[in-house]
């Protein structure tokens, strides 16, 4: 059965050609490498050096293992540059898809109040849908913020969201913020 590893660079310091080549000796099929230390904790940028070095390892040691860069990727085409650029297989993508939900579009265009707004309605009827009433509707309070900013009333309407309990008070406050709008888009 293939087998996966997910690691970071080293725990105080990069230790990235001797970590990566135990295991590639080990059998691993695909490594995803967290271009941190454990040090690092998120406090610093991730070093894509670091995936550099790792990609060149695993071309001489085992190429036909799949290296996988990750750390701080933003958006679709930066990943994929950055990707290329170091040599890895691949890209994953963790925090950035909580400032981006369109993270996956090719298009890096910055969208408008109605669709952001669109969006999260999206989302809250999903949760509903799916959960009822046996999630607490609290737990998608964290996804606000993605949605609603960079607009004017962004503040005061995630303000107004976070006090409401349930879908079904949601909803209908950002219709009210929707036909509040002097023209969607
Ligand atoms: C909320 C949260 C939970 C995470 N949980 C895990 C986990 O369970 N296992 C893991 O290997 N990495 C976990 N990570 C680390 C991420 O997979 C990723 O390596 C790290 O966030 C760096 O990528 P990013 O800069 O794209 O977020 C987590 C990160 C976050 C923010």
């Amino acid at each position: 059965m293939p087998v996966s590893v997910k690691t970071r660079t080293g725990l105080k310091e990069h230790q990235t050609e001797n970590w990566i080549g135990t295991l590639l000796e080990s059998g691993v099929s695909a490594i995803t490498l967290h271009a941190r230390t454990q040090k690092m904790m998120s406090l610093f940028p991730a070093d894509w050096e670091q995936i550099k070095i790792a990609a060149s390892a695993v071309k001489s040691l085992k190429p036909e293992v799949k290296l996988i860069g990750n750390g701080d990727i933003l958006s679709y085409r930066q990943g994929m540059e950055l990707g290329e650029a170091c040599g890895a297989n691949g890209v994953m993508v963790g925090r950035g898809i909580f400032t981006n939900p369109w993270f996956f579009a090719e298009e890096d265009v910055e969208r408008g109040v109605a669709e952001k707004l669109r969006m999260l309605t999206n989302h809250i009827a999903l949760f509903h849908n799916t959960w009822g009433n046996t999630r607490n509707f609290s737990i998608l309070k964290r996804f606000f913020k993605i949605y609603i900013h960079g607009f004017q009333g962004a503040v005061a309407l995630r303000a107004k969201l976070m006090q409401t309990q349930h879908a079904e008070e949601a909803l209908p406050e950002i219709e009210a913020f929707k036909l509040s709008l002097p023209n969607a888009d």
